[in-house]
């Protein structure tokens, strides 16, 4: 599913000396259906990884497989359909303020061009399971962090990805409602989804043992 070789990450396009590399040298792989935790103190380079997995950024340095797909020697109109494999929960939700709980979460499907009843239906289901089923005619800005931060998910999950990335996803939920999620993100991943969960919560890491990649300051300090 993932195979990086000596993955760097520079922003911008200056040099060593004005952008450090963020990322450096990574080599990994994590196979179809496999769990990562990414763990790693703020700045460690968690959000940056994720963004090369999403396909929102190019590596500068090494090489990137995912499906199958050389990254940086895919041609460019390639990767939309490649990103709609990949489901993405943002640290900051980056729900659309103009549309209701509901088209937000439709969204993707209709992008897809998914007929409307059917797309009605998983959607009125899968707020069920995030327990929005009350907001869902609501804008985004009238719903608590927690419950946007359950918006983000489902409009993630609604697609049925490849493979799952989420950034710090229970940064804004209670013990209960990080429970909740990991239950969810676990069925996913017993079902064949790959996921991949950036945290730095611990606890959650301790109750929830699994496979992770560490970074440190760029590096890849564990993989196991
Ligand atoms: N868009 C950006 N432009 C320049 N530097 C960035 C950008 N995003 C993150 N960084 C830098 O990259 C490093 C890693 O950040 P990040 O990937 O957000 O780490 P984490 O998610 O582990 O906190 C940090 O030094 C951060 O300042
Ligand atoms: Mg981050």
């Amino acid at each position: 599913m993932i195979r990086a070789e000596g993955l760097g990450l520079r922003y911008g396009d200056g040099d060593e000396g004005e952008a450090p590399e963020v990322l450096q040298g990574l080599t990994f792989s994590v196979p179809g259906g496999g769990w990562r935790w990414l763990l790693g103190p703020s700045g460690a380079g968690k959000s940056s990884l994720l963004r090369l997995l999403h396909v929102a950024a190019r590596p500068t340095r090494g090489r990137l497989h995912l499906m199958g797909v050389d990254i940086g020697a895919a041609r460019r109109h390639e990767l939309p359909a490649m990103r709609r494999r990949i489901g993405m929960v943002f640290q900051d939700f980056r729900l659309l303020s103009h549309l209701s709980v509901f088209d937000n979460v439709a969204l993707p499907l209709r992008l897809a061009g998914r007929a409307e009843a059917p797309l009605r239906a998983d959607v009125t289901e899968m707020l069920r399971w995030v327990g929005l089923s009350k907001v869902a005619a609501m804008r985004p800005s009238l719903l608590s962090g927690g419950e946007q931060q359950r918006a983000a998910i489902a409009r993630a999950v609604i697609v049925r990805p490849l493979l799952l990335l989420a950034d710090e996803p229970t940064g804004n939920l209670d013990d209960a409602q990080a429970e909740r999620l990991m239950v969810l993100l676990r069925e996913m991943n017993r079902l064949g989804t790959t996921v991949i969960v950036a945290t730095h919560n611990t606890a959650l890491v301790e109750r929830h043992p699994g496979p992770a990649l560490e970074l440190a300051r760029g590096r890849l300090a564990r993989d196991g």
